[in-house]
C-alpha cells in the first residue's frame, strides 16, 4: 500500500467557559471597546480558569477531534502539540496529553513543537511529512494555548489582543494523490526576535515573571502588524505558484486570527469577499497556535467547509514564524 498523501479525518476545538469583553478591560485599563474593536475587531476573549492548564484545553479538544474521525486515541502513531504556553518547561506537554488522553500503553511518540502562532501550520507541515515519508501512519496535531497566563495585564498594548483556546486534528496517511495537505510552506526569520518576544527566561535568567516560569509577552504591534502584512502576502503568492493554482481556486481563507485587518489584507491579495474567510477572531482574540484550528473546526462544524472544498490555511507569528497549507477538504 503506497501512502501518497496525509487527509485530516476528524477536527475538534474547545474554548474555555469564562469570557472577558472589552467592557471588562476598559473598566481595568486605559482603553475603550471602541478602539480595541476598530484597531483589531475583537469583541471578547475566553480565559481559562485557574487550575485549567494548556493540557487541559489539549485533551478536550483532542477528544472532540478523534470522535468526528471516530478513531481511538490508542490508534496514534505520534501526538505533536503546537504551544507557546506549556502546563511547564517540560515535560512536553504532548507527554502530558498522551497520559490524560489514556493513550500511554503503545508508548508513541510525543513532543511539542514551538513555533509561536505559526505553530500549528509546522506542527501539520511535520505531521504531513511524517506521513508521507511512512514514519508515521496516524497524527494526532493540536494547537493549545493559555495565552492568558504570558501576557501583562498591566499593558494595555498586549492584553487586550489574546485569549485562550484550542483546536486538534486527526492527520491520516492515504492512498489517494490530490487529497488531503496539498502542500506547506514554512518560513523563519530570526532578526525580528525583538520586535515580539518574551523579557525573560528559563537560560536567560531573567525570571520577570516567576509564577509561570518565563518572561512576560512584549510585542511592538505596528512593526509586527506590518511584516505580518508582507509576509503573509508572500507565502499566499508562494502557495497558489506552487500548486499552479488561481486565486478564485480557493474555496476558503481559513487564517491566524490576531487582527482582523490583517485578515482583511490577505483577503484582498487573494481576491476574496469575507463570506469566503473563516473568522473568529471578535469572539476569541488571539489564541496564537491554536487560532487556526479552532476556525477550522467551527467552519467544518457549521457545514461551510465541505467535502472536496480547497482551503488555505496561513499564521504568522514571533521569530518570525510563518507558514500556509494548501488543503483539499
Ligand atoms: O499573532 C502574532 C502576530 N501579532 C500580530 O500580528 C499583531 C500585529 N499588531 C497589531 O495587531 C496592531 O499593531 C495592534 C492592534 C497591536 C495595535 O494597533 P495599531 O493600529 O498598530 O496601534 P499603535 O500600536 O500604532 O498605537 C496607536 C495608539 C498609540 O497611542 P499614540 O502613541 O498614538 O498616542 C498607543 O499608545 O494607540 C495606543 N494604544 C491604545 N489605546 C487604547 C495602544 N493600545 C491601546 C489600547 N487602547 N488597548
Amino acid at each position: 500500500m503506497t501512502i501518497r498523501s496525509a487527509r485530516i479525518i476528524g477536527c475538534g476545538s474547545y474554548l474555555p467557559a469564562t469570557v472577558l469583553t472589552n467592557a471588562e478591560l476598559a473598566s481595568r485599563l486605559d482603553t475603550t471597546d471602541e478602539w480595541i474593536r476598530s484597531r483589531t475587531g475583537i469583541s471578547e476573549r475566553r480565559i481559562a480558569a485557574a487550575g485549567e492548564m494548556t493540557s487541559d484545553l489539549a485533551v478536550a479538544a483532542a477528544n472532540k477531534a478523534l470522535a468526528h474521525a471516530g478513531v481511538g486515541a490508542d490508534s496514534l502513531d505520534f501526538i505533536l502539540v503546537a504551544t507557546t504556553t506549556p502546563d511547564l518547561i517540560f515535560p512536553a506537554t504532548a507527554t502530558i496529553v498522551q497520559r490524560k488522553l489514556g493513550a500511554t500503553r503503545l508508548q508513541m511518540p510525543a513532543c511539542d513543537i514551538q513555533a509561536v502562532c505559526a505553530g500549528f501550520i509546522y506542527a501539520l507541515a511535520m505531521a504531513d511529512s511524517l506521513i508521507r515519508a511512512g514514519s508515521a501512519r496516524r497524527i494526532l496535531v493540536i494547537g493549545a494555548e493559555t495565552m492568558s497566563r504570558l501576557v501583562d495585564w498591566q499593558d494595555r498594548s498586549i492584553c487586550i489582543l489574546f485569549g485562550d483556546g484550542a483546536g486538534a486534528v486527526v492527520v491520516e496517511g492515504s492512498t489517494e494523490s490530490g487529497s488531503g495537505i496539498l502542500s506547506t510552506h514554512l518560513h523563519a526569520d530570526g532578526s525580528y526576535e525583538q520586535l515580539l518576544c518574551t523579557d525573560g527566561g528559563i537560560s536567560q535568567g531573567l525570571l520577570v515573571n516567576p509564577g509561570a516560569g518565563s518572561g512576560l509577552a512584549r510585542m511592538r504591534g505596528n512593526e509586527v502588524f506590518k511584516q505580518a502584512v508582507m509576509a503573509l502576502e508572500g507565502v499566499v503568492d508562494e502557495t497558489l505558484a506552487a500548486n499552479g493554482l488561481e486565486k478564485s481556486q480557493i474555496d476558503w481563507l481559513v487564517p491566524h486570527q490576531a487582527n482582523i485587518r490583517i485578515i482583511h489584507s490577505t483577503a484582498k491579495r487573494l481576491g476574496m469577499q469575507m463570506d469566503r474567510v473563516v473568522v473568529t477572531v471578535d469572539r476569541h482574540g488571539n489564541t496564537s497556535a491554536a487560532s487556526v484550528p479552532l476556525a477550522l473546526d467551527e467552519a467544518v462544524r457549521d457545514g461551510r467547509i465541505q467535502p472536496g472544498q480547497l482551503l488555505l490555511l496561513e499564521a504568522f507569528g514571533g521569530g518570525f514564524t510563518w507558514g500556509s497549507a494548501l488543503v483539499r477538504w
